[in-house]
């Protein structure tokens, strides 16, 4: 019984199983349209009546409110029924009280059609004159129609009663209404011109009245003739009682003044042709009326397009050609356009909206086109899916209403066509866009657009489906957006590159994030499932944090930081110090874009001192790079190095000078506090790294031993011992001790060094180098005032003159040490060690052999003499070297060992006193010969004999 819609079968909803994937070109922000062809494509099947089946599981959720409108257009009457919801729809006419379904063929015949729109509302179109009008003088005409809304979950029928009364008065001498089912022609029962009514005189064409209107008019057929009999040309003549016109579904009916034929849009008696190339099915009638033996007969026929011929489509374009012409109902060619109007669901338009609607409408020589964009306001779109594709079509029902007027007869005729057009599914370019700006680190995805009747149920990933709901849960964030202008929708969905759904894949310095999105839609209300992938890919240079290297030489510190990727912003800090530009200047700030580096001095305050180890003071750097927003830190970085330095110096003069430096392991030392061994002596110098002492050798509680070969002179650096108590109480910190010590090698005339030897840290000097110098000079008497300078020599002496010798240990300010002269001898060469030699002393004692033997003077203080022990004087007589009586050698040098001494502690040998006893002297003469020569050495420069 139902003419039902495609696909839904009311409350058992079947829906078909899988779905078919299909893949999508993913473009990047760029809309372009697939181009679609297709044809020719009949409106039927869009119509159905009497039950509408009406899906709509979302829009049965809410229910809005049902709201049932009626209004009067011209001749025909609608009523707006909706929403539905789940509703099915049951249409009833009402006649004297009783209601009578409409069935399909009831509606054809009797003048219903019946549409839903796509916001799931229905469309009833009655005309004025349909079988169950009450018409009252072919002027008022009132419709009763019954509306039950049944079958929906709830089970809660609905009644609706709706009557309406359309008055309608400009009756055309002939009107035409081609509707989606059917076809209707009224024409004034006016009796034909051979007609001769018997009672009255014919009152045909009535020259004075001088109105061509009237001169039209016609008398009208007696009441007392009823219709008999119609004869169809299909075109062949075929004669049809009435009755059985009626049972084959033509509606017939005889008005006060008119004659309303009415035939469902395809019959028997039916035929198409076609009119300026428009195919046109045609009826074509002669009604016969009878009064006893009287007979007579009104022609009426009607014409109405089909859709397939006179509907062309493009791609975004619905042309409608109608004929300017129709032959079948104007065969006549004197007939003029009057009036064309044009309007969409039965409801003329004003050009005013019309144009916002952007139809058009044009007539010329043969046809009246209209023509309407595809998705205009009006119609509708309707998802489809065939082969897994997504396919929409668009639907709207325009309408034309045209007036044409006969030249000759002066008859009028209002033609009024409702075309319904749907386009075929055209395939739909639905793009997925890839919106993903990937510095967010998110995926976007829009998807669209697609049709309001398509609902997105769940997205699959590569590793699983998740429904709408569960895709939101897990911050997805799937929105569904409506633009109210048009009947499209798109989706968007954001997937974070760090759910476990996007695939990360690694290659040097990019890390590529790939998301495969299958949208899982549905088609309303036929639940036509189908489906839409992408794969979205985006590649992301990974970001790399800055990383700090470094190195020292025996000055500084080389610190290299390599950027991290860009756009990582990050601060330095030199120690505790940040690296500003002032500090960068200050310590060579070099930038090549991928690498900055600079360099610390050991000595910069950002430098800390670990420890200090022979001659090397263990120094650190500590680099920190970190997020300048958070104060988080990228990296820790520490370089130590040794660096030499001399932090103890031992001079020839018994001046000894050290540094001390500020370790890290003791924090709260103060430097200025530290003093050597008697308190009173405190540095030179101090700030908060450095402290510099300056004593000699005979002050500041300097110590001396005499070490086999060496002498050692020796200091402690530290805190007064009740600042130190009070500082290591506080404190877990270290004592703060450092030995000083001077080495002076006796042997070798030079100076050694200091070992520094905190108690608990390590921090030790390495010997620190001095020299003890000792000089041998010739005086020029006996006074040892005047000597004899570099440019003195040679000096010219006679034979057995006296020569003053003196030995100095120069430069020492220590009274407690004494130079001692080991031997002493003279040579003919300036070589110590050359022959012939002659002793003058020997291993302390003067030669016992020596014929002119040598004498030693006392040393008084005074004058030049501040310690006597540091002077040896002596003196010998001018001599020569004999081979032979007359051949003397002239030229003499005269050298000496010298020994430094403590007198204190004179470990034996010539320490132990001039020349201890006479038993030793032929040993000491044999030792001499062996020639000791590990003492400090003197020489004369050469002595001339005059
Ligand atoms: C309705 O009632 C009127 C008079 O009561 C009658 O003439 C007419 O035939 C009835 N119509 C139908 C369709 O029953
Ligand atoms: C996802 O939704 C579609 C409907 O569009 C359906 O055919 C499919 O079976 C659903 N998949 C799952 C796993 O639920
Ligand atoms: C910058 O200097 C670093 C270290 O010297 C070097 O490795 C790098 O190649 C340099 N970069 C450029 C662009 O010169
Ligand atoms: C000792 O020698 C050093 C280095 O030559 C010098 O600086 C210092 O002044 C001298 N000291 C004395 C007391 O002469
Ligand atoms: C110093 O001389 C002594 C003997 O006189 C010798 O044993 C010692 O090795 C010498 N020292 C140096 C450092 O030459």
């Amino acid at each position: 019984m139902a003419a039902g819609y495609t696909g839904g079968t009311g409350e058992s909803l079947i829906l078909p199983r899988g779905s078919t994937q299909t893949p999508v070109k993913v473009q990047k922000k760029k809309k372009d349209s697939t181009v679609s062809t297709f044809s020719m494509f009949s409106g039927s099947g869009w119509i159905f009546f009497l039950l509408l089946l009406v899906f709509g599981a979302a829009e049965a959720q809410h229910k809005p409110p049902i709201s049932v409108h009626s209004q009067c257009l011209g001749s025909v009457l609608r009523v707006d029924v909706g929403p539905l919801g789940g509703h099915q729809l049951e249409v009833s006419a009402v006649i004297n009280g009783s209601a009578v379904p409409l069935t399909p063929a009831l509606a054809s015949q009797c003048g219903f059609s019946l549409k839903r729109n796509q916001l799931g509302r229905a469309q009833i179109y009655a005309s004025l004159q349909n079988c169950f009008a009450a018409n009252e003088n072919d002027k008022t005409f009132t419709t009763t129609l019954n509306l039950r809304l049944y079958g929906n979950r709830m089970g809660d029928d609905q009644l609706y009663q709706v009557a309406e009364t359309c008055r309608y008065t400009s009756w055309a001498s002939r009107e035409i209404i081609c509707s989606s089912n059917y076809m209707e022609v009224s024409v004034e029962r006016a009796a034909p011109d051979d007609y001769v009514l018997p009672e009255h005189p014919t009152t045909g064409a009535n020259p004075a009245s001088g109105d061509p209107r009237r001169d039209a008019e016609k008398p009208l057929i007696d009441p007392g003739f009823r219709i008999t009999t119609l004869v169809f040309y299909t075109p062949e003549e075929r004669i049809m009682p009435v009755a059985e016109a009626q049972r084959n579904g033509y509606g017939i009916a005889n008005t006060a003044t008119r004659l309303f034929l009415r035939s469902p849009k395809v019959s028997q008696e039916t035929y198409t042709e076609s009119v300026s190339g428009v195919p046109m099915s045609v009826l074509k009638t002669s009604t016969v009326f009878e009064k006893k033996w009287m007979a007579t007969q009104i022609d009426a026929a009607v014409a109405c397009p089909d859709v397939d011929g006179s509907v062309s489509l493009t791609e975004d374009t619905i042309s409608w050609f109608l004929p300017g012409h129709i032959d079948p109902l104007l065969s006549s060619g004197q007939f003029y356009l009057l009036e064309v109007h044009m309007g969409v669901d039965g409801q003329r338009l004003d050009p005013t909206e019309m144009a916002a609607r952007g139809y058009s409408l044009s007539v010329n020589d043969m046809h009246i086109v209209v023509e309407i964009p595809v998705g205009a306001a009006g119609g509708h779109f309707k998802s489809h899916v065939q082969d897994g594709q997504y396919l929409r079509s668009y639907s709207i029902e325009p309408m034309l209403e045209v007036l044409w007027v006969e030249d000759s007869t002066h008859e009028d005729t209002r033609y009024r066509v409702l075309l319904p057009i749907t386009t075929p599914p055209m395939s739909q370019s639905v793009q997925v866009l890839d919106n993903t700006v990937p510095e967010e680190r998110i995926f976007k995805v829009l998807l669209g657009p697609l049709g309001s009747d398509v609902v997105l149920m769940n997205v699959s990933f590569s590793s699983e489906v998740l429904s709408v709901s569960e895709c939101n849960l897990r911050g997805f964030n799937v929105m569904e957006h409506v633009s109210p202008n048009s009947s499209s929708k798109v989706f968007t969905l954001e997937v974070p590159f760090t759910d476990p759904v996007v695939l990360q894949t690694g290659q040097t310095g990019t890390t590529v994030f790939s998301l495969h999105v299958t949208f899982g839609l549905l088609v309303l209300p036929e639940f036509a499932p189908f489906s839409l992938s992408a794969y979205l890919e985006e590649t992301l240079v990974d970001i790399v944090p800055p990383s700090v290297s470094g190195g020292c030489d025996e000055e500084n510190f080389y610190i290299l930081v390599k950027h991290g990727s860009p756009g990582f912003e990050f601060q330095t800090l030199v120690g505790t110090r940040i690296l500003t530009p002032q500090l960068a200047q200050q310590y060579g700030f070099m930038d090549n874009g991928t690498h900055f580096s600079f360099e610390v001095p050991i000595t910069a305050p950002e430098v800390q001192f670990e420890a200090v180890q022979s001659s090397t003071i263990r120094s650190r750097i500590d680099v920190v790079l970190r997020n300048q927003e958070t104060s988080r830190r990228i990296q820790d970085f520490s370089l130590a190095c040794d660096f030499v330095t001399t932090l103890t110096e031992c001079f020839p003069n018994g001046t000894m000078t050290a540094w001390a430096v500020k370790l890290e392991s003791v924090p709260s030392l103060n430097l200025a506090q530290l003093t050597l061994r008697d308190p009173t002596c405190g540095p030179a110098y101090s700030d908060d790294r450095y402290a510099y002492f300056v004593f000699t050798a005979n002050s500041c509680g300097t110590t001396r031993k005499f070490l086999p070969n060496m002498m050692l002179y020796e200091n402690e650096i530290s805190l007064p011992d009740e600042l130190e108590m009070r500082r290591t109480s506080r404190r877990e910190e270290p004592e703060y001790e450092l030995k000083v010590s001077c080495y002076y090698d006796i042997n070798k005339t030079h100076a050694v060094a200091f070992r520094a030897r905190p108690r608990r840290s390590q921090p030790h000097a390495e010997d620190a180098k001095g020299a003890l110098q000792v000089e041998m000079r010739l005086a020029l008497d006996k006074s040892y005032r005047e000597f004899y300078g570099g440019q003195g020599y040679p000096v010219s002496k006679y034979l057995q003159q006296p020569l003053f010798f003196e030995v100095e240990l120069m430069k020492s300010r220590d009274p407690k040490i004494s130079v001692e002269l080991e031997n002493c001898w003279a040579t003919l060469d300036e070589d110590r060690t050359s022959r012939p030699r002659w002793d003058l002393i020997i291993n302390g004692c003067v030669n016992p052999v020596d014929p002119y033997q040598l004498i030693l003077h006392p040393v008084w203080p005074g004058g030049r003499v501040q310690y006597p022990p540091h002077f040896k004087r002596f003196e010998v007589q001018m001599f020569a070297f004999s081979e032979d009586q007359e051949n003397l050698s002239r030229q003499v040098f005269v050298h000496c060992d010298v020994v430094i001494c403590d007198p204190q502690n004179p470990q034996g040998g010539v320490c132990s006193g001039p020349c201890p006893n006479q038993e030793n002297k032929r040993k000491s003469l044999r030792r001499a010969a062996d020639g000791g020569s590990d003492s400090n050495h003197v020489s004369s420069g050469p002595i001339i004999l005059h």
